[in-house]
């Protein structure tokens, strides 16, 4: 068999072979952008999922809520997802394979492709190579692909419906349950975990680009003008490397910044956005993403949605695809509640108390439905509605109804200036997303804690994940299964599994193939049971980091390992 060519293709011959990763519907020739998670995968996935819980949900204290991956289409207008969700798509004319142009142009050395037209694309195309067949592709009309799946839902075809494109709209859409949940206090957070679907154009980068994938995204409401987080000190002196717009255009180098200077020198636009890139930092090390190969990169101007306030990617360097985004963070400002309020005619909005009440001079407009009636009719009511909220001028105003524009003058209403006690105020909050992509971070966490050395003339593959990731906690292996030592060890396994360990029992080969075994699925801790076992009750607890070894008492041996898994206990303080 051929050696694997780069560290990609060895983690995922390991991924594949080991049941991490599958390819979806392998029987029938697979295909692109989907990928089953096999049995450790789904196992070392929940467990990342559970560490983004630790944080978001018991730390933060952000209720985790779960919407219908099928949405309506009205909401998916409101987004924006229906209009522009797209991506720049061109065929090849020898091959015929469809191909993201931006991507054909970024790899042919075009800068900043993805914000080029259609016609710029066109034009930078003719001379590039087909990425799929290689030959020059010349002439190739660009045009827009929408990236959504769409359905329809119910028999008859009545209305139209998609599946998600990220898991936000369902919590922005919740705003106002959640606000009534949240005892209408400003800030909260709400967070769902869930799948996403993108119809890719060309996915070819393994678990980076998929059609199908586990986000899991965060919305915290906040004060529009109180962007102060409440417990910024918490990493107000939390240093992570961030990539500025303005290191961007020089060196090229993050620089590493404290959050609370970062804010003081508006390198990041608020405490909320610092905070979040700084817990994102503190997660992604958590799961195993190598800080040496994570950065923060700030959106350009010319990539940033213009409602953004401000925006950074968490990116992972990987050997095969470069810097990837595992996690975008953004201050949305209102966007999202401004845009389903307009689509929804729902007021999106929190009703704020002031700690004392004001006296303010109103203008209340009195619509004169007598003689609005016989004017407008059926109609009336509507008018009179959008009067109250107008505000007229000295000859009348002008409103808007369904779209269509009628000149009201002022003979039709009244005008009271009043004195009014003002107890609150209505404030559309702004948002604060961190939204993770826990596919790309399951990758990023396998490549990163890929690793090979020699031992006894043999290559060892190790997966140096952390304890709390690792699919299999611990192995139990009798050194021999003859002579007893297998019962003790299924009696030790059985122990161990009773505290909750998820740990697996192997008596087959050779001891050194079995530590070898569970070294390369990142098994961290491996217990054997021994001859000496069967005389002072004692057994080995091998760190697969370090390979060394120290004997404890069995009876204590649950406790032992779940100190050690929990980070509680460090394997040297057990002993020589
Ligand atoms: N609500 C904001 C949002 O969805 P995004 O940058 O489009 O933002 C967030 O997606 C994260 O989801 C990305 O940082 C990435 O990790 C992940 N993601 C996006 N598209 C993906 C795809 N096709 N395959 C795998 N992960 C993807």
């Amino acid at each position: 068999m051929a050696e694997p060519a780069d560290i990609y293709e060895k983690v995922m011959e390991l991924a594949k072979r080991r049941g991490f990763i599958w390819p979806s519907a392998e029987i029938y020739g697979g295909v692109a952008g989907f990928i089953d998670y096999g049995p450790l995968g789904a196992q070392m996935k929940r467990r990342i999922e559970d560490a983004w819980r630790a944080f978001y949900v018991i730390r933060e204290g952000f209720y985790e809520i779960e919407c219908p991956t099928v949405g309506v289409e009205p909401i998916y207008v409101a987004s924006g997802h229906v209009k522009g969700f797209s991506d720049k798509m061109c065929q090849c004319p020898h091959c015929e394979e469809y191909l993201r142009a931006d991507h054909v142009a970024a790899a042919g050395g075009i800068g900043n492709a993805a914000a080029l037209s259609a016609e710029a694309l066109g034009e930078t195309l003719k001379s590039l190579p087909c990425s799929a067949c290689g030959e020059e592709l010349g002439e190739v009309r660009v045009f827009d692909f929408n990236l959504m799946f769409n359905t329809w839902i119910g028999p008859g075809s009545q209305r139209k419906g998609y599946l998600r494109p990220e898991t936000a709209q369902g919590i922005f859409t919740d705003f106002p349950r959640l606000l009534r949940f949240y005892r209408d206090k400003l800030p909260f957070g709400a967070v769902q975990i869930g799948k996403s679907f993108r119809n890719e154009i060309s996915p070819r980068q393994g678990m980076i680009r998929l059609r199908e994938f586990t986000q899991a995204e965060a919305e915290i409401f906040v004060h529009p003008e109180g962007k102060r987080h409440p417990r910024f000190d918490r990493y107000r002196e939390y240093a992570v490397p961030l990539l500025g717009c303005e290191e961007q255009c020089g060196k090229g180098e993050p620089v590493l910044v404290t959050m609370g200077d970062a804010v003081k020198k508006g390198l990041v636009a608020n405490e909320y956005v610092a905070y979040y890139i700084a817990l994102t930092h503190d997660i992604l090390v958590t799961v195993g993403v190598d800080p040496a190969r994570l950065r923060f990169r700030q959106h350009l101007t010319t990539e940033r949605a213009h409602y953004a306030a401000d925006c950074w990617d968490a990116e992972a360097l990987s050997k095969r695809f470069g810097w990837v985004e595992l996690v975008g963070i953004a201050d949305r400002t209102d966007y999202d509640l401004r845009a389903h309020a307009c689509e929804s005619g729902v007021a999106l909005t929190a009703y704020l108390p002031l700690e004392t009440s004001r006296m303010e001079r109103r203008r209340r407009i009195i619509p004169d439905m007598k003689a609005l009636g016989p004017k407008f009719r059926g109609r009336a009511k509507e008018v009179a509605d959008a009067l109250v909220k107008a505000d007229p001028g000295p000859d009348g105003v002008e409103i808007e109804i369904g779209g269509e524009r009628i000149a009201i003058p002022s003979s039709l209403y009244q005008v009271k200036e009043e004195q009014v006690e003002v107890r609150g105020v209505e404030v559309m909050p702004h948002v604060i997303e961190p939204s993770y992509g826990i596919d790309r971070m399951c990758y990023a966490v396998l490549e990163h804690s890929y690793d090979e050395d020699m031992v006894e003339g043999e290559v060892r593959r190790v997966l140096h994940l952390p304890p709390a990731i690792a699919p299999v906690q611990v192995g139990v292996f009798p050194l021999v299964s003859r002579d007893g030592l297998d019962r003790v060890a299924a009696e030790v396994a059985s122990l161990l599994t009773a505290a909750g360990i998820f740990t697996e029992f192997d008596e087959s080969g050779a001891i050194g193939r079995r530590y070898r075994r569970q070294d390369e699925i990142g098994t961290p801790y491996a217990v054997t049971i021994d001859y000496q076992t069967m005389e002072d009750g004692t057994v080995t607890i091998r760190e697969r980091d370090g390979m060394a070894q120290v004997r404890v008492k069995k009876d204590t041996l649950a406790a032992t390992v779940r100190g050690l898994l929990g980070g509680h206990t460090a394997f040297a303080s057990l002993g020589p």
